[in-house]
């Protein structure tokens, strides 16, 4: 089974617990990049709106073509509730795709929110996910995320 974790992390938290994934999966991997510059506490208030504006962005080109993976987990930190623009142009542009693989979430986020964001993708994508697993930015950053990765993983 072929595997691919796709990504868009801003200030690396989520792309902390994707390296693992793909690692441990020995999955390939691939990083969502936002071309807006989202950096910085200023742009955080727009990022903010523009997640919870249901906005899309644009992104880099991608180097990998879903439709190649049987499993694909789908990682993203929570932005006001939501998920962010980059995540949502990403599905938007795959759904097709996405719709017709065996489909996994996370997402990392300071406090609340994680279901609220996984039920917008699942909605996006017209289909419920395998898997779903949340992670508090401080237990990413603690160390303390491997064990409840690794459960995620036995159920993907
Ligand atoms: C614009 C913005 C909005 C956020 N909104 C939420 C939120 O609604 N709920 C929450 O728990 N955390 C929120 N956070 C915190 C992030 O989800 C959290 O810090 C996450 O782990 C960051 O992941 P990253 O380092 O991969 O970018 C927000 C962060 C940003 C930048």
């Amino acid at each position: 089974m072929k595997i691919l974790v796709v990504y868009y992390s801003r200030t690396g938290t989520t792309k902390k617990v994707a390296e693992y994934m793909a690692n441990r999966m020995s999955a390939h991997i691939e990083e969502i990049i936002d071309k807006k510059n989202r950096a910085g506490p200023i742009r955080y208030i727009t990022a903010g709106k523009d997640a919870s504006l249901k906005k899309i962005t644009k992104i880099q080109p991608l180097k990998r073509n879903p439709q190649d993976y049987d499993i694909i987990i789908l990682g993203n930190p929570v932005w006001a509730w939501t998920i962010t623009p980059a995540l949502r142009i990403y599905i938007k542009e795959n759904k097709d795709i996405l719709k017709n693989k065996s489909i996994s979430f996370f997402c990392t986020m300071g406090g609340s929110g994680s279901k609220r964001s996984f039920a917008v993708m699942q909605k996006l994508i017209g289909k419920k996910p395998r898997a779903t697993l949340t992670l508090l930015t401080k237990e990413v950053w603690n160390n303390q995320f491997e064990d409840k990765a690794r459960e995620f993983l036995r159920k993907i």
